[in-house]
């Protein structure tokens, strides 16, 4: 179908629990996205901005956008705060996809921040919940963790399923998050590790989870026909899709399916008109262990209940044939809420163009990143390709 637009620079923090506060974070992604580009890519040439952040513990949870605007070097320009909890930045940049799509922007800035390890325990899980249904969870005493182990035990009682193959989602993404110096977890476990973790939300322990993260990320989008002005090495967006589902899971026919996710997927599929078979690689939104599993069917790579045996199997392993989450995931990596989505357009911009270093993926072509709000209320899925 052709390409609709090209990230031409991306920046991304450390993350982890850091000590630079919201401002510092955004400053340095951005600052690193323009020193990324090859030419051409003034702060003047910017038109439009998308920042994708909770407000995690109240932090200017409004009007941030002109934040952006002041820290990225860029005032006068319209900048508009995505908010679709965990998947705010997969809704950032379609925002900025449609932007340019057709032409009507020369350059669009998506940032991505959150800054969470400064708010004291009780808060954070006060915050963490606020992106799930009110009435009938949060106020319940149901955290994301909690809703997510519901469903992890339903799908092992389902399909007759081991914690094996959960443990074996967290060794991996550890495993490749090693290999990730921007990673908040540097660390290898084992399965042995994994079972003996305290339990947070039975099945899932310590090790099923992702942390509470501080991180920003940065992406300079162009129309696709004037990425080449900016770079030799562009990375294309083909398709983009979204959706979205009722926000309390019990009002949706199946626990172990997300629907948002599906469709998302479908519908950045057709937009790119390429198949499943011709993606090399995963980014997936692996808040918890499960959800790497539901992911990997979601997608379409595989039935209901048999993403499990193709863990086990290694087929997701970096140098496997489906690798998923080269960078870590959220589980290693780390999940600064609104960074994730863009972070992961970051990890697609380096292994397309060959730059992630010892974690690169071979042979790889074309991407795809799901990023998911909630507990599969809303999903963003997008394509790349080299070009
Ligand atoms: N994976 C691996 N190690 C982790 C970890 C994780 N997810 N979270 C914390 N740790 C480590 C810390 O580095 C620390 O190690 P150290 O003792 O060697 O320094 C240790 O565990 C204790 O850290 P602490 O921050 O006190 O943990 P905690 O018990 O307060 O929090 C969780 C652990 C899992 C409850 C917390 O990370 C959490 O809530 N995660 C889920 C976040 C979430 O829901 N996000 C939205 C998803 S939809």
């Amino acid at each position: 179908m052709g390409h609709r637009a090209a990230i031409v620079g991306a920046g991304h923090t450390r993350f982890g629990a850091l000590d630079a506060g919201p401002r510092a974070l955004l400053r340095s992604a951005v600052d690193e996205a323009f020193g990324s580009v090859d030419r051409g890519a003034e702060r003047s040439s910017i038109d439009e901005a998308f920042l994708a952040t909770l407000g995690f513990g109240g932090w200017q949870i409004g009007n941030s956008s002109a934040v952006l605007a002041e820290e990225a070097g860029v005032p006068g320009v319209p900048v508009t705060r995505v908010e679709n909890a965990c998947a705010s930045g997969g809704a950032a940049i379609r925002a900025a996809v449609r932007a340019v799509e057709g032409g009507a922007r020369r350059l669009v800035l998506v940032a991505g921040l959150e800054k969470m390890t400064d708010v004291p325990n009780a808060r954070r899980r006060y915050w963490l919940g606020v992106s799930g249904d009110t009435e009938w969870e949060r106020l319940a005493g149901l955290t994301f963790a909690g809703v997510y182990g519901l469903i992890a035990s339903r799908y092992l009682a389902e399909h007759g399923v081991g914690p094996e193959a959960l443990e074996e989602v967290a060794v991996k993404n550890h495993d490749n998050g090693a290999r990730n110096p921007k990673a908040q977890f540097q660390k290898r476990v084992s399965r042995a590790d994994v079972r003996a973790a305290p339990r947070v939300a039975d099945p899932l322990g310590l090790y099923d989870c992702c942390p509470v993260s501080d991180g920003a990320a940065a992406l300079l989008i162009a129309p696709a026909a004037s990425a080449r002005t900016y770079t030799d090495a562009p990375v294309y967006i083909d398709g983009v899709g979204a959706g979205s589902d009722f926000l309390a899971v019990q009002e949706r026919p199946e626990l172990t399916r997300f629907g948002a996710s599906r469709w998302a997927a479908d519908e950045a599929f057709h937009a790119a008109g390429c198949s499943r078979s011709e993606i090399s690689f995963l980014e997936v939104h692996d808040c918890f262990t499960i959800a790497e599993l539901l992911a990997i069917e979601d997608l379409g790579y595989a039935a209901p209940g048999a993403a499990g045996r193709l863990t086990l199997e290694g087929a997701t392993r970096r140098d496997g044939r489906l690798p998923v989450n080269p960078d870590g995931g959220l589980k290693a990596k780390g999940h600064p809420i609104g960074a994730t989505g863009v972070s992961q357009a970051y990890e697609v911009f380096q292994q397309l163009r060959g730059s992630a270093g010892p974690r690169q993926v071979a042979r790889a072509e074309r991407a795809l990143t799901h990023n998911v709000g909630g507990a599969g209320a809303t999903a963003c899925v997008t394509i790349y390709s080299r070009g």
